[in-house]
């Protein structure tokens, strides 16, 4: 067979080792042939392509970002998008695709799954918001980051006797924040799924002043206010329909300044999360969908996504998925707010 590859939307540690799997044991176990498409979506759209075989997949497993580049292309936002992918495959002899993406790249494979394309998704996010698989690679890897900035403030924070805030990703879901914060020992979390009291996460500032230490407070950059709304960076939209966040971490120093009196500073983690090596966790789980991938595109069972559930990789219907959003359950946030204060 002939397979194309692609990764789309934000970049996640671990998309390299999901390609190296593919191929190596694409070509090694059943013989087949691969096409790499560049950029996401953009990739068959435009016919922008790179050799991908053993060689140009060699040294790739620890790297960071994904040597085929990504992009938030939606190729049902472009004229005769969908005509001119299944042209391009015809033409470049491509048998099926393995998209490897989160919500917005698994929503378009699952719609061209239904047109006829034939199509094995692989779930990547850094956010592990995606439905149907326990975790996503990636995001043992941001968690890592996130969790290694928080020790690194508990010191400065102390020195200076001030409550620093970490911003961390998460539009709708609130997984980072959440684990992050309980492994950084965080004086309390703000996730997307819970809307939060000021003036409570005042008194948690203060107690824990008050007991010695100074407060690290751990918030989802889509965590919103009660009496407010989520604060986005401008108004463009994307491709998707996603709006820039992040902003949400310097509104609440001023009112953590304003409300107690006590000096408050945000760091920002941004694309820090996304980027460089992933941990062996990510290695072996990206490694493990990509083996799992290419043997269901061997067996010919197309629409379907590689998931893990609990320590077992399973194939489940590519729309389930994208489904509905995979977000933390209250009570899982529930277990976390003992720690708070
Ligand atoms: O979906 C992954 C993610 O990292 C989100 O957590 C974040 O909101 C978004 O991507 C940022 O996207 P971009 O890099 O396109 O600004």
């Amino acid at each position: 067979m002939r397979i194309g590859v692609l990764t789309g939307g934000g970049d996640c540690p671990g998309l390299n080792a999901v390609i190296r799997a593919v191929v190596r044991k694409g070509v090694k176990e059943y013989g087949h042939e691969f096409v790499g498409f560049r950029d996401g979506w953009k990739g068959p759209l435009e016919n922008y392509t790179m050799e991908l075989n053993l060689e140009t997949t060699r040294g790739i497993l620890p790297r960071g970002g994904t040597i085929l580049g990504s992009s938030r292309t939606n190729p049902f936002k472009i004229e005769n998008g969908v005509e001119r992918i299944k042209q391009n495959l015809t033409d470049q002899g491509i048998d099926a695709l393995i998209a490897i993406g989160g919500e917005d790249t698994l929503g378009v494979a699952t719609k061209l799954d239904a047109l006829g394309v034939k199509v094995i998704g692989v779930p990547k996010t850094i956010d592990n918001d995606l439905n149907n698989t326990d975790y996503t690679f990636g995001f043992d890897t941001s968690v890592n980051i996130a969790v290694e900035a928080i020790d690194r403030l508990h010191t400065t924070a102390e020195s200076h006797h001030r409550a620093l805030i970490v911003e961390v990703m998460g539009r709708h879901a609130g997984w980072i924040a959440l684990h992050s914060g309980i492994a950084g020992g965080a004086a309390c979390i703000l996730i997307p799924e819970v809307k939060f009291s000021v003036d409570k996460v005042c008194e948690w500032v203060e107690s824990r002043f008050k007991s010695g230490y100074a407060p690290i407070i751990v918030i989802a950059e889509g965590a919103i206010p009660q009496d407010g709304d989520m604060i986005t960076k401008d108004s463009e939209l994307d491709a998707f329909g996603h709006v820039k966040l992040s902003g949400i971490g310097e509104w609440l120093a001023k009112q953590i300044e304003e409300k107690t009196g006590k000096e408050a500073r945000t760091s920002v983690l941004g694309h820090i999360q996304r980027g460089g090596t992933p941990s062996a966790f990510d290695r072996v789980l990206a490694t493990r969908f990509g083996l799992q991938a290419i043997t269901a595109a061997s067996e010919g069972d197309w629409g379907k996504m590689v998931a893990l559930h609990g320590t077992d990789i399973v194939r489940v219907p590519l729309a389930s998925a994208t489904e509905k959003l995979k977000t933390v359950p209250i009570e899982r946030y529930k277990e976390s707010e003992i720690f708070f204060g």
